[in-house]
């Protein structure tokens, strides 16, 4: 397998183009997957207050031979702690939960407009870097309005936009937006998300016929689109040759035509489902 290329944040911390979503991996089946996926090479995963599974996530880096220097472990702070000291808690109780010292990437999860504490909980994370708790500071969820607000009222612009994106919402505005303002988008639910959703991609013409050409999967495909729209993409599986295809688009290039085709699909505009960031309240 080709090596992973990296990736560098407006603060300079180098992330690795690709990693491991676990939403839903908790117990000892989830600390399994996951040490499986650090053994397939995922250097980079991705965890949240809110998935219950810092904990998980925590037990399979202690498990694994890889150092911590060598990982990257990302986190989320939940709407329900935007206030300022709420949130430096709840960033202190995320690394109890994992048993880290710091983490390398902090995100608020979603903005909460209806609560309007985002700048706030901003705030939290600037200092909470300050304090060496975390390397770069991001949010997730984040529309250019929201972005702009926090560069107006601290000064200070995220290293990291995490937004959902696959072939069906393919965000031109906000990757614009976010390569514009130096701000690394990553996709979450970069292949369409659980269930059928992710079938139904899978299946759309354009992708398998693209799948054949390449002889890889439509899965790596829409990873490779991904990877050559600058975007990092974070997939979630709890196979482990499924977690290894995964990685294993780093040695072929789709053409300027085929990547635009692929964001054409976006006209089909079939989201997971977990709503628009400008109304969708998730504490
Ligand atoms: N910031 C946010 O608000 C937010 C929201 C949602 C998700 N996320 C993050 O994004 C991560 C990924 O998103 P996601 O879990 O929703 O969906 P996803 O990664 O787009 O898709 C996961 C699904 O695809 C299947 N799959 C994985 N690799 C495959 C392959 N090569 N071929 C065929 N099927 C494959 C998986 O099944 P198997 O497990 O059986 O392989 C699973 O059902 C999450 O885990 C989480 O870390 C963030």
């Amino acid at each position: 397998m080709s090596e992973i290329p990296t990736i560098t944040l407006r603060d300079g911390l180098q992330l690795p183009a690709i990693g491991f979503g676990t939403a839903g991996m908790r117990g000892a089946q989830g600390v399994q997957a996951i040490d499986s996926a650090i053994n397939q090479g995922y250097r980079l995963i991705d965890t949240a207050y809110n998935y219950e599974n810092e904990g998980t996530v925590g037990a399979a880096i202690r498990r694994s031979p890889v150092p911590r220097a060598d990982l990257f472990i990302s986190s989320k702070l939940p709407g329900r702690y935007h206030e300022y000291g709420k949130a430096v808690t709840a960033i202190q109780e995320s690394l109890y939960r994992a048993g880290l010292d710091y983490f390398d990437l902090y995100l608020i999860h979603w903005p909460n407009p209806e609560r309007n504490q985002y700048v706030d909980a901003w705030r939290a994370l600037i200092d909470a870097q300050k304090f060496g708790l975390i390397r770069s500071i991001g949010v997730s969820n984040f529309v250019p309005e929201y972005l702009d607000r926090l560069e107006k009222e601290t000064g200070v612009l995220p290293a990291v936009n995490q937004i959902e994106l696959h072939p069906h919402h393919s965000q031109p505005e906000q990757r614009d937006y976010d390569r514009a303002h130096g701000i690394v988008t990553e996709a979450w639910s970069p292949l369409g998300g659980k269930g059928p959703k992710t079938q139904r991609i899978q299946e759309t013409l354009v992708l398998r016929d693209l799948a054949e050409k390449y002889h890889k999967s439509a899965a790596q495909i829409m990873l490779r689109w991904e990877h050559q729209l600058g975007v990092l993409p974070l997939p979630l599986s709890h196979n482990p040759g499924r977690q290894a295809q995964n990685l294993d688009i780093f040695d072929f290039s789709l053409t300027p035509d085929e990547v635009q085709a692929v964001t054409e699909l976006d006209g089909e505009r079939q989201v997971t489902g977990y709503g628009d960031p400008r109304t969708h309240e998730e504490l």
